[in-house]
Parts: structure tokens; C-alpha cells; sequence
């Protein structure tokens, strides 16, 4: 008999080689790579005896009105939110994140909550126990429901118990990492049992009209597949974050195909469950000390909603050869650009200085615009001197010292000013845009704000 033919399969992106690397050539991770058997993996299966031909039908309906993709909502506004309004049916959901952060707990509160409203869910946990399951329900005040459980790893089982009910609504898959099919012969959790289980589900949710969601664990060590395999699969991809230590957590959609890809839901973790936070502003301003030197808030922006947070600096001089930079929940590359602008340009010297930043309470910022609250605090830090505890500050910074526009000025200026903030410092303005009722300094360049703040 022929030997089977095998492949190595990087367990963090998919990259499949002919022979065993420590270090994947393709995502640069270390010890990721395994064994795979290539017989009767993706696109692989029983040979079909007959061919089946399909009809193909017209782009736009002749009469009638196109309807709207049709969405079934969990009534947990923030999770609705981020899905882009609800799931859409037939629709297949990625949602990962590390372990332990809050995946089964939200998508156990969004079953029951689609479930009250009288909609079919199937809980399939390949991971708990079905009492295991039933406790944390009940923990979540989610027990009274109609949710079915499922304990169930195998795919083809799974698909042939969901045929014999009435078809569901939504299908919960947690997770993927568990699942195995026959059609693949490798372990549980690499990348051909998590790929062909991920198609066998997407392919009931495409042609049973039930939306499935799928949980993947983020795994560091590589030592299962990872959601990243799978993504492309998917018609929408979430991400739960948090920091550890930080109650609160974050719903990121990264890719929908209905629905726009910046929205974020925001949850507080709490001893019952997660609790929906509707104002995360007044959250990640909370704990706020306004007379300290190196803090300034930020008027970011999350999809459509308004966000406000502090960003702290410390600046401290150095007692190494090499002065440390540490940045939490911002881009190190970033702040690098903006200690050099504020070195060429404003004569701001930080070469025997430490630089520490940090963006409170645990929350990441991707935006370009927090450069001029960075380069606030990060004066600041050094001067010794408090920023006006009513300011928040938002704007770009070019290479050349340049304060750049960003989108959005007026909401930013509008929550600023809901939150009790009577001043900001931002790029220019253009007609028509000012705080109602607060003094809006615009800034062209850099060196204006380093003047601004030393002279305060
Ligand atoms: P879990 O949903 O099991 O995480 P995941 O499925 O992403 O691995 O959540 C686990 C953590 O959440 C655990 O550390 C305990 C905490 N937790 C609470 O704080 N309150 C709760 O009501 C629940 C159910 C969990
Ligand atoms: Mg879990």
C-alpha cells in the first residue's frame, strides 16, 4: 500500500510545506509547524458517483422590491451593534479570542436573550460538560430558557442531529478547536480537522438558512489551529478582547460582509455575566486623577461612536545606555514617529529619558489621531506641568511637525463637551465646525501645542 502522503501545516496561519521547519516561513512563528495527512483533506471526501447540475439565477429579481438581508437581533445592543445590527440568517459568525476572556459566557447571554424573543438556539459545547453548561447558565440568569444543548464534537454527528429538528435559528459551535470530522484523519484542533469542520458548518448555514457561530480560541503557543485559518471562510469575524486585570472587554468585528467593520461593542465582565457598558467614555474616564502631570484625554472615535480616554505619559530620565521606550495599548512605531517629530521640530530633547505610555483602563488605540494627545501628555510628562483638566485634544501629526485633520472633529467636540469638557485642542477647523459652547484651539503645527502646554 502507497505510504499516505503528509504535509506540514503551520498551526498559526495555514502555510503548508513539504517538510518539518522550526520556524514557519510564512508568519515567522517558532515550533508551529505539524504533521498533517493530506488524504482526504480540504476539498478532499467520498468521490461523488454522479454529477449534480445547477441553475443559476438572475443577479436582480424582475418585479418586486429587493429585501433587506434578514437579521434576528440577541437584544444585547452592544452585540447587535457590532454584528452590524443583528445576525443576518444563513450567515456564518467567527468570533475569537484568548481563553478565558468571555466568549462562551457572551454568546450563553446572547442564546438567551434570542431565546426569550422566541427564536430556536442550538448551544453545541464541545468543551463543557452539559451540567457544566447548565451551571454557568444559571449563574447568568439564562436557565428559564428554551436553549438546546448540545455535548457534541463530531461534525457529521453534530449536522445529522441539527437535520432531525426543527430547523434553528441560530447554531453555536464553541469551539472550533474541538470539533473533528471523518473526513479528516489528523488530530482534533490542527488546521485540516478545524478547516474541514469550519466548511461542513458554513455549508449547513448557507443552505439551511440558519446563522452559526463559530468560537476560536487566539492561541499563542501555536499548538492548535488558531481562528486566523479559518477567517476567510467566514461571512463575519469578531474579535473579544480585554487586558488582563481590566474588567472590561471588547467586541471588535475585523470583517463583516454585512455590515460595516468599525463598530465595537463594550462589555463590562461581572460576577453575573457581561454587562453592557452603552457610555464607554464615562467608564475609561472614570478612575481619572486631572491635576496629575503627563495625562491628557484623547477624543477618539470608534466606528460611529464617539470614545474618550486618557492617555498617560511618563518621561523620566534614564539611568541605561539605551533609554526604554514602553507603550501599552497604542503603536510603538507610532510613538517613536511622535518623539522624533517633537526632537526635530520642537526641540523637545528625550535621548536620556525613559518614555512609558499608557492608554487607561486597558483599552487599545488604532487611530492616528491620538498623535497630538501623545505628544500632550508626553510634554507634559517632561515639564512637570498639569494639562488643563477641562481639555481633550485629537489631531494627526505629520513628519514635517504638520497638525493634520481627522474625520469626524464635530462628534468628537460634541461628546467632549456632553462630558463636561469645555476646551480642545485639535487641527484646524473647517467652516461651520465649532464647540457650542467651549473655546476650540486649532493648531497648525506641533510646536504651537509645545508652546501652548509649557506656557500653561
Ligand atoms: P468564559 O466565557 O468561560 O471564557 P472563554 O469561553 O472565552 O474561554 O469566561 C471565563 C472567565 O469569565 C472566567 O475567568 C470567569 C469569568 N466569569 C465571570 O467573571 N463572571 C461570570 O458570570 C462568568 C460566567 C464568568
Ligand atoms: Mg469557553
Amino acid at each position: 500500500m502507497a505510504k499516505p502522503k503528509s504535509t506540514f501545516v503551520c498551526q498559526n496561519c495555514g502555510n503548508v510545506t513539504s517538510r518539518w521547519q522550526g520556524k514557519c516561513e510564512a508568519c515567522g512563528e517558532w515550533n508551529t509547524i505539524v504533521e498533517e495527512n493530506a488524504a482526504g483533506g480540504i476539498g478532499g471526501g467520498p468521490q461523488r458517483g454522479s454529477l449534480r447540475k445547477g441553475k443559476p439565477v438572475a443577479l436582480m429579481p424582475l418585479s418586486g422590491e429587493l429585501e433587506e438581508a434578514p437579521r434576528i437581533r440577541t437584544r444585547i445592543a452592544e452585540f447587535d451593534r457590532a454584528t452590524g445590527g443583528g445576525i443576518v440568517r444563513g450567515s456564518a459568525i467567527l468570533i475569537g479570542g484568548d481563553p478565558g476572556i468571555g466568549k462562551s459566557t457572551l454568546l450563553m447571554q446572547a442564546a438567551a436573550g434570542l431565546s426569550r424573543a422566541g427564536h430556536k438556539v442550538v448551544y453545541v459545547s464541545g468543551e463543557e460538560a452539559v451540567a457544566q453548561v447548565r451551571l454557568r447558565a444559571q449563574r447568568l440568569q439564562a436557565a428559564e430558557t428554551d436553549v438546546q444543548l448540545m455535548a457534541e464534537t463530531n461534525v457529521e454527528d453534530i449536522l445529522a442531529t441539527l437535520a432531525q429538528e426543527r430547523r434553528p435559528d441560530l447554531v453555536i459551535i464553541d469551539s472550533i478547536q474541538t470539533l473533528w470530522s471523518d473526513m479528516a484523519d489528523s488530530a482534533p484542533g490542527t488546521v485540516t480537522q478545524v478547516r474541514s469542520g469550519v466548511q461542513s458548518l458554513v455549508r449547513y448555514a448557507k443552505s439551511s438558512g440558519a446563522a452559526v457561530i463559530l468560537v476560536g480560541h487566539v492561541t499563542k503557543d501555536g499548538q492548535i489551529a488558531g481562528p486566523r485559518v479559518v477567517e476567510h471562510m467566514v461571512d463575519a469575524v469578531l474579535y473579544f478582547e480585554g487586558e488582563g486585570g481590566h474588567h472590561f472587554r471588547i467586541l471588535r468585528t475585523v470583517k463583516n460582509r454585512f455590515g460595516p467593520t468599525d463598530e465595537i461593542g463594550v462589555f463590562e465582565m461581572s460576577d453575573i455575566g457581561l454587562r453592557e457598558v452603552a457610555n464607554p467614555s464615562e467608564l475609561f474616564l472614570g478612575e481619572r486623577n486631572s491635576k496629575a502631570p503627563g495625562a491628557a484625554v484623547f477624543a477618539g472615535m470608534e466606528g460611529t461612536r464617539p470614545v474618550l480616554v486618557e492617555i498617560q505619559a511618563l518621561v523620566a530620565p534614564t539611568s541605561l545606555g539605551t533609554p526604554r521606550r514602553a507603550v501599552v495599548g497604542w503603536d510603538g512605531a507610532r510613538l517613536a514617529m511622535v518623539l522624533a517629530v517633537l526632537e526635530a521640530h520642537c526641540g523637545v530633547r528625550l535621548g536620556s529619558h525613559d518614555v512609558y505610555l499608557n492608554v487607561a483602563g486597558g483599552y487599545r488605540i488604532s487611530e492616528p489621531a491620538a498623535d497630538l494627545a501623545v505628544a500632550a501628555a508626553l510634554v507634559s510628562s517632561l515639564s512637570g506641568v498639569a494639562l488643563p483638566p477641562d481639555c481633550v485634544y485629537f489631531g494627526e501629526i505629520s513628519l514635517s511637525g504638520a497638525v493634520r485633520p481627522v474625520a469626524h472633529a464635530a462628534q468628537r467636540m460634541k461628546e467632549a463637551e456632553k462630558l463636561g469638557f469645555a476646551q480642545s485642542v485639535l487641527p484646524q477647523l473647517s467652516d461651520g465646525q465649532r464647540m457650542r459652547d467651549g473655546v476650540a484651539h486649532e493648531i497648525e503645527s506641533l510646536p504651537h501645542l509645545a508652546a501652548a502646554v509649557a506656557g500653561s
